[in-house]
């Protein structure tokens, strides 16, 4: 068995799904070359038949990137298929196509109303229909987690026989428990003829926190491709992380002889990249990349880890690129801006380059350390400036003894509108003004969270919000000197997206 494990990055398409956080092709061509650079195997791009927006994606991705495989998803449908391999005409002979099928008996009865021996045909008719296009035919059987493993070994027989070479186990709702995924893999792997010419893939969802747990159970048992997203963004609860995975085998490998081509030194701002563009804030918490991951408060700790770090550090926060240096001061020039910029994933005209210069030197001005997470914010003022609904005046008053008041002038698609307004405190007050201001009492905020981007009292505040609005949630991201104005810029983010 090979020692390889190939690392399927899905963040494109199943972590694109998470609700109100959609992303633009240019941002998706950012996280590709970032995924590229980190030194994953496969990026599923989108799911072309979806949108043109998820069309043009994969199109520009594949001719964005080199050397990785592009994979578009597809249901078993022909003219899913016949979508899918168009959008993959540039990435020539780097093209998979995903294709599968609902094989659990919920979905067999529920989503398609049919029968088991339907659903192998199916399955069947779609993994040959796509081999017309491609030779690299990836096929899932969604909610694999929930099909009874005798019925799923035939599927996968069959469909290995119609020329599938990489076999998705999607544990689709996140139901099954570690020691069972793992047994799922472990039986296909012994009781599928021609699985020693295919691969199996795990693909496993987060609803009850088992994510990673089930991945690597399904290595353990024989898996070699893992599908993951960055910072384990996806539906619901999520997907599996990349970083964790990565991280698990990599620590862990008396129990994990394998390897992957990742590079874990382009972790972190990877991580800091997709929280950034898709406004989707890390948890403290969260393994490898979240803020706290690597912080120690207790005295006790601090004292451990100053004598020898592994007392209480598993993994070198610098080999996950968590490296602390500074990278900017006032005296960078432009050469080293744009090398910083493009050490993000990000690329920028040199028109644009100019424009971020000087907003960089008026940081680099009140600021004297410029790090990463500083180069993001300046690099998201652009967002800022194409929104149709533009902040032109904030002004608040607020105080111990005063009535928190804030007058807001917005800029609405041209039309310049002002409102004030008291409130409970002066971000209150100011949300009520632009609610007024927009005529529409719908907005609710569901979610307000305000951080500093890296430390000290110069810092940026950075604001993230979800603001629900008929039933639907949306996000929004607002970074400035003024933790205020950075609230009602996210507000306004959310605002304008809906
Ligand atoms: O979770 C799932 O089953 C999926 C498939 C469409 C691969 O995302
Ligand atoms: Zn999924």
């Amino acid at each position: 068995m090979s020692d390889k494990v190939f690392i399927f990055d899905t963040t494109l398409r199943d972590g694109e799904q998470v609700p109100g956080c959609q992303l633009n092709t240019i941002e998706k061509i950012q996280i590709a070359k970032k995924l590229e650079l980190l030194g994953v195997d496969i990026i599923e791009a989108g799911f072309p038949i979806s949108s043109p927006g998820d069309f043009k994606s994969v199109v520009e991705i594949s001719k964005a990137t080199k050397h990785v495989t592009i994979c578009a998803l597809t249901r078993s449908v022909e003219k899913d298929i016949d979508v899918a391999a168009e959008s993959l005409a540039y990435a020539k002979g780097r093209g998979r196509i995903h294709t599968g099928i609902g094989t659990s008996p919920m979905h067999i009865k529920y989503k398609f109303n049919t029968t088991p021996e339907a659903v192998i045909e199916r399955a069947i008719a779609a993994v040959k229909y796509a081999k017309k296009y491609v030779e690299d035919v990836e096929f899932y059987a969604e909610d694999a987690g929930r099909t009874d493993n005798e019925y799923l070994a035939r599927v996968i027989e069959a469909v290995i026989k119609a020329g599938a070479t990489v076999l998705n186990i999607p544990d689709t709702t996140g139901y099954c428990m570690p020691e069972e995924y793992g047994a799922k893999i472990r039986y296909l792997k012994e009781n599928v003829k021609g699985i020693d010419k295919a691969i199996l893939s795990t693909h496993c969802h987060n609803d009850l926190g088992l994510a990673t747990a089930n991945t690597l159970a399904g290595v353990y048992n024989g898996a070699r491709q893992v599908e993951v997203t960055i910072n384990g963004i996806g539906e619901r609860a999520g997907n599996t992380s990349l970083e964790e995975v990565v991280m698990a085998m990599k620590t862990r490998r008396g129990d994990f002889p394998y390897h992957t081509d990742v590079n874990p030194i382009h972790i972190a701002a990877t991580s800091k990249l997709v929280a950034s563009l898709m406004s989707m804030p890390v948890q403290a918490n969260k393994a490898i990349v979240g803020r706290n991951a690597f912080a120690h408060s207790s005295g006790i700790h601090q004292d451990g880890v100053l004598k020898h770090r592994e007392n209480y550090e598993i993994i070198d926060p610098k080999d996950v690129g968590y490296d602390t240096s500074i990278v900017l001061s006032a005296r960078s020039g432009k050469a080293a801006l744009k090398h910083h910029i493009s050490e993000l994933g990000v690329e920028v005209t040199p028109k644009r380059l100019k424009e971020v210069y000087e907003e960089f030197l008026k940081l680099a001005d009140a600021k004297k350390d410029i790090k990463e997470e500083d180069l993001l914010v300046l690099l998201g003022e652009e967002r800022r400036s194409k929104r149709k609904i533009k902040i032109e005046l904030l002004q608040v008053v607020c105080g111990k003894t005063l009535e928190p008041m804030a007058t807001v002038r917005l800029n609405v698609n041209g039309e310049i509108k002002q409102k004030t307004c008291a409130g409970l405190g002066p971000v209150d007050a100011a949300f009520k003004a632009v609610k007024r201001i927009l005529n529409d009492e719908n907005y609710q905020l569901e979610e307000y969270l305000v951080q500093a981007v890296t430390s000290g009292i110069d810092d940026y505040g950075k604001v993230h919000v979800q603001v629900s609005y008929k039933g639907k949630n949306y996000y929004g991201f607002g970074t400035d000197r003024d933790v205020i104005t950075a609230s009602v810029e996210a507000y306004v983010d959310a605002i304008s997206k809906i």
